[in-house]
């Protein structure tokens, strides 16, 4: 068949959002890990969709490895931010860490479409992804192209929604 083009993506957001169980559920059922555990630094994954083959750079949330993620934003070429919609104590700092990776020169002045999965949408606590994208501001994007999805990455529901779209962005 034709060959995919290579599209290097950033897999961002806070520790526990559902960054590795997402991109898990979205490799192919006979490639899928049985349990996923916290990232440790980070880790490279792939994964195609009909015209794409992405690398993926799967980082960990967690606070001590935060200052790790800009030194992938160079060869980034698609981001997808995932939020737990569940955590109402920590949407402030997932906002505040999409500020910080909005207004890094790596990221500022590119047209890098972003992808955000308002996740554990199955939680009852979840909040919609128009209150998500309320607390995050996400209106204030101006300048790159965004897109959310209500996501749950156990079941894959919403997942595809959202790919679906980051490809578009990208052919
Ligand atoms: P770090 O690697 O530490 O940054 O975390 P992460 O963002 O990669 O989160 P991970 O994928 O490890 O998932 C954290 C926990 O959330 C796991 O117990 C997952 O099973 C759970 N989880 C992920 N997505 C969902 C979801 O949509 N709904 C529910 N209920 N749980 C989820
Ligand atoms: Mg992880």
């Amino acid at each position: 068949g034709l060959k995919k083009k290579e599209v290097h993506l950033l897999c961002l957001g806070l520790d526990n959002s559902g960054k590795t169980t997402i991109i898990n559920k979205l490799k192919p059922s006979n490639a899928q890990a049985q349990d996923i555990v916290p990232t440790i630094g980070f880790s490279v994954e792939k994964f195609k969709t009909s015209s794409l083959l992405f690398t993926v750079f799967d980082m960990s949330g967690q606070g001590r490895y935060r200052n790790l993620w800009e030194h992938y934003y160079k060869e980034g070429q698609a981001i997808i931010f995932v939020i737990d919609s569940s955590d109402k104590l920590r949407m402030i700092v997932a906002k505040e860490e999409l500020e910080t990776l909005l207004s890094h020169p790596d990221i500022k002045h590119r047209r890098i479409p972003i992808l955000f999965f308002a996740n554990k949408m199955d939680l009852r606590e979840a909040l919609s992804s128009v209150k998500v994208s309320q607390l995050l501001s996400l209106e204030n994007i101006k300048d790159k192209p965004w897109h959310i999805c209500a996501s749950n990455g156990i079941t894959g529901e919403g997942l595809q929604e959202g790919v679906d779209w980051l490809q578009d962005q990208i052919q």
